[in-house]
Protein backbone atom coordinates (compact mmCIF):
# COMPACT_ATOMS: atom_id res chain seq x y z
CA UNK A 1 0.00 0.00 0.00
CA UNK A 2 1.31 3.52 -0.75
CA UNK A 3 1.21 6.47 1.60
CA UNK A 4 -1.56 8.56 -0.01
CA UNK A 5 -4.08 9.67 2.35
CA UNK A 6 -6.93 8.37 -0.06
CA UNK A 7 -6.96 4.96 -1.61
CA UNK A 8 -7.20 4.55 -5.08
CA UNK A 9 -8.49 1.13 -6.59
CA UNK A 10 -8.03 0.10 -10.14
CA UNK A 11 -10.82 -2.50 -11.50
CA UNK A 12 -10.76 -4.37 -14.79
CA UNK A 13 -13.17 -7.18 -16.37
CA UNK A 14 -14.10 -9.23 -19.15
CA UNK A 15 -17.64 -8.46 -20.75
CA UNK A 16 -19.02 -10.80 -17.95
CA UNK A 17 -17.73 -9.31 -15.45
CA UNK A 18 -18.70 -5.44 -17.57
CA UNK A 19 -21.76 -4.62 -15.42
CA UNK A 20 -20.76 -5.58 -11.95
CA UNK A 21 -17.17 -3.65 -12.50
CA UNK A 22 -19.45 -0.44 -13.33
CA UNK A 23 -21.52 -1.17 -10.49
CA UNK A 24 -18.71 -1.12 -8.20
CA UNK A 25 -16.65 2.12 -10.05
CA UNK A 26 -20.37 3.77 -8.41
CA UNK A 27 -19.98 2.44 -5.27
CA UNK A 28 -16.60 3.00 -4.89
CA UNK A 29 -16.90 6.70 -6.09
CA UNK A 30 -19.88 7.00 -3.73
CA UNK A 31 -17.65 6.22 -0.98
CA UNK A 32 -15.51 9.37 -1.66
CA UNK A 33 -13.00 6.57 -3.34
CA UNK A 34 -10.93 7.17 -6.47
CA UNK A 35 -11.19 4.27 -8.89
CA UNK A 36 -8.83 3.84 -12.50
CA UNK A 37 -10.74 2.10 -14.54
CA UNK A 38 -8.80 -0.70 -16.53
CA UNK A 39 -12.01 -1.90 -19.14
CA UNK A 40 -13.23 -3.58 -20.69
CA UNK A 41 -16.09 -1.12 -22.24
CA UNK A 42 -18.93 -3.02 -22.82
CA UNK A 43 -20.38 -6.09 -23.14
CA UNK A 44 -18.39 -6.86 -26.06
CA UNK A 45 -16.68 -10.39 -25.94
CA UNK A 46 -13.42 -10.46 -25.12
CA UNK A 47 -10.39 -12.45 -23.35
CA UNK A 48 -10.13 -11.63 -19.14
CA UNK A 49 -6.53 -12.37 -19.32
CA UNK A 50 -5.57 -8.67 -21.44
CA UNK A 51 -7.59 -7.33 -18.42
CA UNK A 52 -6.01 -8.99 -16.01
CA UNK A 53 -2.85 -7.58 -16.92
CA UNK A 54 -4.76 -3.68 -17.45
CA UNK A 55 -5.95 -4.30 -13.89
CA UNK A 56 -3.39 -5.56 -12.22
CA UNK A 57 -0.39 -3.47 -13.97
CA UNK A 58 -1.84 -0.76 -11.75
CA UNK A 59 -1.09 -1.96 -8.53
CA UNK A 60 2.34 -2.97 -9.75
CA UNK A 61 3.34 0.18 -10.93
CA UNK A 62 1.73 1.87 -7.44
CA UNK A 63 -0.62 3.31 -9.36
CA UNK A 64 -3.41 1.60 -7.40
CA UNK A 65 -3.08 0.38 -3.79
CA UNK A 66 -5.70 -2.43 -4.52
CA UNK A 67 -6.92 -4.10 -7.86
CA UNK A 68 -10.32 -5.32 -8.10
CA UNK A 69 -10.94 -7.99 -11.19
CA UNK A 70 -14.62 -9.40 -12.47
CA UNK A 71 -15.62 -12.01 -14.65
CA UNK A 72 -17.94 -14.93 -15.15
CA UNK A 73 -16.76 -16.55 -12.07
CA UNK A 74 -13.59 -14.73 -11.03
CA UNK A 75 -11.94 -18.16 -10.94
CA UNK A 76 -9.90 -16.97 -14.65
CA UNK A 77 -8.72 -13.68 -13.86
CA UNK A 78 -7.89 -14.80 -10.95
CA UNK A 79 -5.66 -18.26 -12.07
CA UNK A 80 -4.14 -15.31 -15.25
CA UNK A 81 -3.87 -12.32 -12.08
CA UNK A 82 -1.12 -14.83 -10.20
CA UNK A 83 0.77 -15.70 -12.88
CA UNK A 84 2.36 -12.18 -12.83
CA UNK A 85 5.13 -11.69 -10.35
CA UNK A 86 4.06 -9.59 -6.89
CA UNK A 87 0.22 -10.08 -7.73
CA UNK A 88 -1.45 -11.86 -5.03
CA UNK A 89 -5.14 -12.47 -6.04
CA UNK A 90 -7.69 -14.23 -4.07
CA UNK A 91 -11.16 -15.12 -6.05
CA UNK A 92 -13.89 -14.02 -2.87
CA UNK A 93 -17.45 -14.99 -2.90
CA UNK A 94 -17.47 -14.96 1.57
CA UNK A 95 -16.96 -12.14 3.53
CA UNK A 96 -15.14 -13.44 5.88
CA UNK A 97 -12.16 -14.71 3.05
CA UNK A 98 -12.42 -11.22 1.49
CA UNK A 99 -11.42 -10.02 4.80
CA UNK A 100 -8.46 -12.64 5.81
CA UNK A 101 -6.90 -12.98 2.45
CA UNK A 102 -6.09 -9.10 3.26
CA UNK A 103 -5.04 -9.84 6.72
CA UNK A 104 -2.90 -13.23 6.56
CA UNK A 105 -2.25 -13.04 2.77
CA UNK A 106 -1.67 -9.43 2.08
CA UNK A 107 -3.81 -9.79 -1.16
CA UNK A 108 -3.65 -6.88 -3.45
CA UNK A 109 -6.19 -8.20 -6.03
CA UNK A 110 -10.16 -9.36 -5.36
CA UNK A 111 -11.43 -11.26 -8.18
CA UNK A 112 -14.99 -11.65 -8.30
CA UNK A 113 -17.82 -13.57 -10.24
CA UNK A 114 -20.37 -11.61 -11.99
CA UNK A 115 -21.83 -14.40 -12.32
CA UNK A 116 -21.64 -15.79 -8.69
CA UNK A 117 -22.52 -12.59 -6.72
CA UNK A 118 -24.72 -10.05 -6.24
CA UNK A 119 -24.01 -6.48 -6.60
CA UNK A 120 -25.35 -6.34 -2.71
CA UNK A 121 -22.74 -9.20 -1.73
CA UNK A 122 -20.42 -7.28 -4.15
CA UNK A 123 -20.09 -4.18 -2.38
CA UNK A 124 -19.82 -6.18 1.03
CA UNK A 125 -16.89 -8.11 -0.35
CA UNK A 126 -15.43 -4.96 -2.01
CA UNK A 127 -15.39 -3.28 1.41
CA UNK A 128 -14.29 -6.02 3.69
CA UNK A 129 -11.14 -6.10 1.11
CA UNK A 130 -9.93 -2.56 1.23
CA UNK A 131 -11.04 -1.53 4.98
CA UNK A 132 -9.04 -4.40 6.19
CA UNK A 133 -5.06 -3.96 6.45
CA UNK A 134 -2.18 -7.26 6.88
CA UNK A 135 -1.74 -8.02 9.91
CA UNK A 136 2.11 -8.88 9.39
CA UNK A 137 3.69 -10.69 11.80
CA UNK A 138 4.41 -15.13 11.55
CA UNK A 139 2.02 -13.86 8.14
CA UNK A 140 4.77 -11.77 6.62
CA UNK A 141 7.39 -15.03 6.64
CA UNK A 142 4.32 -17.12 5.09
CA UNK A 143 4.40 -14.33 2.19
CA UNK A 144 7.76 -14.05 2.07
CA UNK A 145 8.10 -17.87 0.75
CA UNK A 146 4.91 -17.13 -1.49
CA UNK A 147 6.79 -14.58 -3.10
CA UNK A 148 10.25 -16.66 -2.90
CA UNK A 149 7.73 -19.14 -5.01
CA UNK A 150 8.13 -16.73 -8.13
CA UNK A 151 12.07 -17.02 -8.39
C1 LIG B 1 -16.63 -15.77 -20.13
O1 LIG B 1 -17.68 -16.47 -20.72
C2 LIG B 1 -16.15 -16.53 -18.91
O2 LIG B 1 -15.53 -17.70 -19.28
C3 LIG B 1 -15.21 -15.65 -18.11
O3 LIG B 1 -15.85 -14.48 -17.76
C4 LIG B 1 -14.71 -16.23 -16.79
O4 LIG B 1 -15.77 -16.72 -16.04
C5 LIG B 1 -13.60 -17.16 -16.86
O5 LIG B 1 -13.10 -17.65 -15.83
Amino acid sequence: MTNRDNKIIALASDHAGYPLKEALIKYLNSRGIDTIDCGTSSTESCDYPDFAVSGCCKVLDGEADLTILCCGTGIGMSMAANKLRGIRAACCSDVFSAKYTRLHNNANVLCLGARVVGEGLAAELVDAFIDTGFEGGKHQRRVDMITALEK
